[in-house]
């Protein structure tokens, strides 16, 4: 290892070292199809996807997607707890079987359409958050 190459370690670990409380402390939302097919989703999409399921989803998903939310003892049938393997109606859990729920919503029960509520963009930005967030998390 040369001087230079030892100066450079050492700046890189205190980079790191400096990096970690803020990683930890903002807790970002990992990347997972990133690190599972190298395909990076904008991070600003991820962003807006969870403004929005803070705004409008946790009240009956929970922060972490178990449905168990502030409101889901009033839902019945229950919120879908989102980390659970099995899903009812979109089933295969891609962005674009989300989005079609979100957009539809479920007859008879508390989750409405969003068509009216967020726009194109937030659904779009909302169904990849839950994909990245929760539903890859769980692979
Ligand atoms: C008022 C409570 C409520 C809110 C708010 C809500 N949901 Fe739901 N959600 C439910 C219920 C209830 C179901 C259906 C459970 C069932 O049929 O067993 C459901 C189902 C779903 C499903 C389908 C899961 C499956 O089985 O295929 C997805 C995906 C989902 N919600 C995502 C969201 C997202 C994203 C948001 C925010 C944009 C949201 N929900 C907001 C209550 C809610």
């Amino acid at each position: 290892m040369t001087k230079f190459d030892r100066t450079l370690v050492i700046a890189l670990g205190l980079a790191l070292l400096a990096l970690a409380p803020a990683m930890s402390a903002g807790a970002p939302v990992v990347l997972a199809s990133f690190q599972d097919s190298g395909v990076a989703v904008d991070p600003a999409v991820l962003a807006l996807g969870e403004e929005v399921y803070l705004d409008q989803c946790l009240m009956c998903h929970g922060s972490k997607g178990r449905g168990d939310g502030p409101a889901a003892r009033f839902e019945d049938p229950p919120p879908r707890d989102l980390t659970a393997g099995e899903w009812v109606y979109a089933v295969d859990r891609t962005v674009a079987s989300i989005e079609r729920v979100l957009h539809e919503g479920i007859d008879d029960t508390g989750m409405l359409s969003f068509s009216e509520t967020l726009t194109d963009e937030e659904v779009h930005a909302v169904a990849w958050w839950v994909h990245e967030a929760i539903v890859l998390r769980q692979e």
